[in-house]
């Protein structure tokens, strides 16, 4: 299915981004939100996006007018009659987005598509609400969406496998780089972040490391930020949500550390409200009293010595994924696609699945349950892992692991 006029609801931090993509693309896209003055915020950041580009020389001041007039803005779903596909980008709601889908399924012509960019909630959910489940499926970008390549594209239950084709096309002439997730909660990409960020806190709140030295030797492993920077930017406020879901979904290996609710309950949210594990603005570098508190008081007078190390914070996210390769989430191949381009993840490392190989996979094990027996069952080794090691599928030295070394 050709698209040649988009849709996106919600001109919010990702519709606005989205939007922008869809311009930049050539096509035209109708952008709706609630008020005209949250449309001109949208249309305003648009347009910052594009300025950055002129300022820079990658484009005419007359280009940025041409692509700029692609985005039509909207308050009512009028403009939505002859759209072939729509992005929601409401806030993270289940009964807001399925009121959105009730809405959409009755604006937009019946051949349209209709995906969410959610970043925990079920497709299936959304499309169970329309008379077009089929023509319902996650198109998840990643913030800021004018610079992150990867989408995840979900199907839910009852989306045809001709949606799922169509809108990785879609994606692709948008120049970004899709990967096909089966739906589970978190879908690929956070549900593997979550255990990293979470286990980097739970070394700070054990013992004497900071936030600072962390993320120092995580950059030095080959991260382009480290976890609490990361999280920082990201916005304690937005992976909240996102950890509460992991945790209802998957238990106890999802519970978050503590202190995520100590940094909440003080409005520290990362960059966005000056403060988060780091001070910005006018306080940045400044001795930080209050974080100091807390660690003090989550500590108690524990004598625990330093129990960071690299591995502590990734053999969490490794684990991960082979949950989801075990659960057929998404091929090793898309997995290590998707850390690289969602995470970061080094790709010198080529990837999440290649490192554990690399590092090898008996190894990785005896690793995990050393780790269990230090700081719990969150470490659990994934069955699918103790398959690889039985069967001596062991990684590159043995020729065989997440992939097959026998041609190199
Ligand atoms: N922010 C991120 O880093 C990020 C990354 C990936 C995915 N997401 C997902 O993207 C979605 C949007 O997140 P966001 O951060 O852009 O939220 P946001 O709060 O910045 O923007 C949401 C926008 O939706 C508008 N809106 C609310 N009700 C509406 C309605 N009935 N019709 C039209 N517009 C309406 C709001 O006015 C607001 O402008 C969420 O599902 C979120 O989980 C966010």
């Amino acid at each position: 299915m050709y698209i040649y006029k988009a849709g996106v609801v919600g001109a919010g931090a990702m519709g606005a981004e989205i939007a922008q993509v869809i311009s930049f693309s050539g096509l035209p896209v109708v952008l709706k939100d609630v008020d005209q003055a949250r449309i001109d915020l949208g249309l305003e950041t648009i347009r910052k996006i594009y300025q950055r580009r002129v300022d820079r020389g990658k484009m005419t001041q007359d280009e940025l007018e041409n692509k700029l007039a692609l985005v039509t803005g909207a308050t009512s779903y009028d403009a939505f009659k002859d759209v072939d596909l729509v992005v929601e980008a409401v806030p993270e709601k289940l009964d807001l987005k399925q009121q959105i889908f009730r809405d959409l399924d009755k604006a937009a012509p019946e051949s349209a598509i209709l995906a969410s960019n959610t970043s925990s909630l079920l497709i299936s959910a959304l499309g169970g609400v329309t008379k077009r489940p089929h023509k319902v499926v996650g198109m998840h970008f990643f913030y800021p969406a004018h610079i992150m390549k990867l989408v995840e594209v979900v199907p839910g239950l009852d989306t045809a496998e001709e949606t799922v084709g169509d809108v990785i096309g879609f994606a692709e002439s948008l120049r970004k780089l899709p990967i096909r997730v089966n739906e589970c909660p978190g879908f690929l990409v956070n549900r593997i972040l979550m255990p990293y960020l979470n286990e980097a806190a739970y070394c700070v709140q054990e013992s004497p490391v900071s936030p600072r030295q962390i993320d120092e030797a995580l950059v030095a492993f080959g991260f382009p930020m480290g976890p609490f920077t990361l999280v920082d930017n990201l916005g304690f406020d937005v992976c909240r949500e996102v950890v509460n879901v992991l945790q209802a979904a998957y238990g106890e290996r999802m519970q978050p550390a503590a202190i995520w609710e100590r940094l909440y309950e003080r409005q520290r949210f990362g960059v966005k409200s000056g403060a988060g594990f780091y001070l910005y603005g006018d306080r940045a570098g400044q001795a930080d009293r209050e974080l100091e508190e807390i660690l003090k008081s989550l500590r108690g007078s524990s004598k625990a010595p330093n129990g960071f190390s690299p591995h502590r914070v990734v053999l969490p996210m490794i684990n991960e994924a082979i949950r989801c390769l075990e659960e057929d989430v998404c091929s090793a191949a898309d997995v290590d696609l998707a850390v690289i381009a969602g995470l970061g993840f080094p790709q010198s490392k080529g990837g999440i699945l290649h490192y554990a190989d690399e590092v090898g996979l008996d190894k990785v094990l005896t690793e995990l349950q050393a780790f269990v027996l230090r700081h719990g069952s969150r470490f659990w080794p994934s069955p699918l892992l103790k398959r690889h090691v039985a069967a001596g599928h062991l990684g590159r030295a043995a020729k065989k692991g997440f992939f097959d070394y026998t041609a190199g």
